[in-house]
């Protein structure tokens, strides 16, 4: 699978859970879990799908297995920090030592992330649907 599909894919299926998560809490009145609610939908969606857009601009990127483990580590990352605040916020400090591992985990991919950055700085050219004249 395509780097940009796999972020893509992996963004809306977060934020339906992420969405899902926010009707819960409002309707049962419980706004108690909204930073790990606001972390799934701000690591899960927005970030992986800007992720998505970047690998789309930098097709020589869309087959890197360096791409692949960027995107993987961010999903498992984000899931395992957003369980972490989320226990942390209903009181249980086993959330702790979870939320430490997976936000360093999370802040390495980001400089790996930064790394591809930097190194494939130019987009491919923007291809035209309209004939030149
Ligand atoms: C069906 C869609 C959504 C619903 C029903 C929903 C619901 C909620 C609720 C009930 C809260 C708690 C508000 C409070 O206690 O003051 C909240 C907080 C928040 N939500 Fe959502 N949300 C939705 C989607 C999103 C999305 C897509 C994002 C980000 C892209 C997002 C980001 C946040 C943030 C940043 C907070 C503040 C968290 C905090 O104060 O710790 N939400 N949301």
């Amino acid at each position: 699978m395509r780097a940009s599909s796999l972020a893509f894919r992996a963004a809306v299926l977060l934020v339906l859970v992420g969405m899902g998560w926010g009707i819960f809490m409002a309707a049962s009145q419980d706004h108690a879990t909204a930073p790990a609610h606001a972390h799934l939908n701000l690591l899960g969606w927005v970030s992986l799908f800007l992720f998505g857009i970047f690998y789309r601009l930098h097709p020589a990127l869309e087959t890197s297995r360096t791409a692949a483990v960027q995107l993987w580590v961010w999903i498992l990352g984000t899931v395992g920090l957003t369980v972490a605040v989320g226990l942390i916020h209903t009181g249980r400090t086993a959330g702790e030592p979870v939320a430490a591992v997976s936000s360093l985990v999370l802040f390495a991919d980001m400089l790996l992330f930064a790394v591809l950055v930097f190194r494939n700085g130019r987009a491919a050219p923007a291809t035209s649907a309209v004939p030149a004249e």
